[in-house]
């Protein structure tokens, strides 16, 4: 991406990236998120509807009963004077009304109480006291839990008090809707995982079995789970498969070709040491050996090097395995060093492991004296640096060099046989790996090629 395009971002991609940003990474996280986020908003504005219209219209007809009873308490008051103490009206209240009413003589209203800040029943408890009763009246709805208790003045010093229960003036019992709502949230979020577990575990499954592919190693995959993605391992295992068939036929032909030759090679080799050695005859000779090497060299690199015809990954000694190479080395005469850090056990197709080694250490051999190798296994990456005190290799051409067939020992006339193909096959086998490997100085002087493998 090229970095001006940063620039063109509109307003809105930039708010995605940002939401983006606080949004989890993982598949599992968001699946829940997008069934979750719904259901909450939809609750969210469900509970407000009601609480806004059902439960304010309840409230108010509730409250409007009960004024209208506090009403018909006056007036049936007010018409028969002679009952002073009310003792009659307070028992009909009572039983029939379920209100708890006395009236106070000498008395007057309360200073108002403290209002309660969010009440739906205050307000509408006294929009109706007003409305329908119309005189001074002292209302305490946060008090006694149970109870509401209104006073309202009758005349100069009577005043009537009227405890209701609460739940007679109010839609109290809405909590119960909001437990239920609170309460199916959360076994819809229950379900939700137990659900999206059981989806998501395939995928990871099938992200396995390719890597485990990748690596050469095998698992034993089945396709589960939802129909596409079950659609995917198959067409992941139908891949495999003829990834499979390929590797054998190629392995085949090769197997065939290089048998051939080699007999032909053998019989060649043959013969010319029964001739006698004249000069011509051993310019033959060399020949003939030079062809054998170049075909073991064209056929592993075709043989597709990373595969090795199949070879399966496993446990290997890293430390044995460079403790051969190094006394290859010694053994031609170079001057070695082995340095090993962390776990020696890794995990790699050997053959192949041990060609890539053999190659990095073998070029190192054929352009410097001195060879350091150096390997570190303290995480899941092996990191492994092979170095020389040779000419090395100029900056930009450290790429081109990985190219089969591309050598520079020919240009710079100096020509120490060789294919070319070293550090191809050497990268195959590396990539095969989920690794890759690179080259740079070396403090030694010459070239450093260094290896980073997942093992
Ligand atoms: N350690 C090194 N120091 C200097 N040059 C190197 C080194 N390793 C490789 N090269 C250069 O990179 C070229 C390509 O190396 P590569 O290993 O692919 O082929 P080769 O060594 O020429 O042949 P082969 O490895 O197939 O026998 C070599 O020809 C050489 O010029
Ligand atoms: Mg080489």
């Amino acid at each position: 991406m090229k970095i001006g395009a940063a620039l063109h971002y509109t307003p809105l991609d930039r708010a995605a990236r940002w939401f983006g940003r606080f949004l989890p990474k993982g598949l599992y996280a968001r699946a829940l998120i997008i069934i979750i986020a719904p259901v909450i908003l939809l609750q969210s504005v469900v509970a407000y509807v009601f609480m806004e219209r059902h439960y304010e219209l309840v409230t108010r007809r509730l409250s409007s009963a009960v004024t209208a009873d506090i009403a018909a308490l006056i007036q049936i008051y007010e018409s028969y004077p002679q009952d002073r103490n009310a003792s009659t009206l307070a028992r009909i209240a009572s039983e029939s009304l379920q209100l708890d009413m006395d009236i106070l003589h000498n008395a007057d209203l309360p200073p108002p109480g403290p209002k309660p800040f969010f009440s739906i029943l205050d307000e509408t408890l006294s929009n109706e006291l007003r409305r329908q009763i119309d005189r001074p009246y002292w209302l305490d709805t946060v008090g006694r839990s149970n109870f509401v208790e209104v006073r309202i003045k009758l005349d100069q010093d009577t005043v009537m008090r009227v405890l209701a229960r609460r739940s007679q003036a109010y839609a109290s019992n809405s909590h119960i809707f909001l437990v239920w709502m609170g309460g199916s949230s959360f076994v819809l979020l229950g379900i939700a995982i137990l659900f999206l577990r059981n989806q998501i575990r395939p995928i990871l499954r099938l992200a396995e079995a390719a890597e485990a592919l990748g690596k050469g190693r095998e698992i034993d995959f089945r396709p589960r789970g939802a129909r596409e993605v079950r659609q995917a391992g198959y067409a992941f295992i139908e891949m495999k498969r003829r990834i499979e068939r390929n590797l054998e036929q190629r392995t085949t032909m090769l197997n065939g070709v290089s048998h051939d030759l080699r007999t032909i090679l053998t019989r060649f080799t043959l013969s010319l040491a029964l001739m006698p050695a004249t000069p011509e005859i051993e310019d033959l000779k060399r020949d003939v050996d030079e062809m054998s090497r170049m075909l073991e060299g064209y056929l592993a690199f075709a043989r597709g090097a990373g595969d090795d015809a199949g070879e399966q990954a496993g446990e290997a000694d890293l430390r044995q395995l460079l403790e051969e190479v190094q006394s290859d080395a010694e053994r031609q005469g170079h001057v070695t060093g082995l340095d090993i850090v962390g776990d020696p056990i890794i995990i790699v197709r050997p053959d192949a492991f041990r060609r890539l080694l053999f190659n990095l250490v073998s070029n190192a051999a054929r352009h410097g004296k001195r060879i350091e190798i150096s390997a570190n296994h303290e995480t899941r990456w092996l990191v492994l640096h092979v170095d020389d005190d040779g000419p090395g290799i100029p900056e930009g051409q450290r790429e081109e060099v990985f190219k089969p067939f591309v050598r520079l020992d020919e240009a710079r006339n100096q020509d120490k046989g060789g294919s070319g193909l070293g550090l191809s096959i050497a990268r195959d086998i590396a990539r095969a790996h989920g690794g890759d490997i690179t080259l740079s100085e070396s403090p030694l002087g010459g070239l450093r090629a260094t290896v980073r493998l997942p093992a």
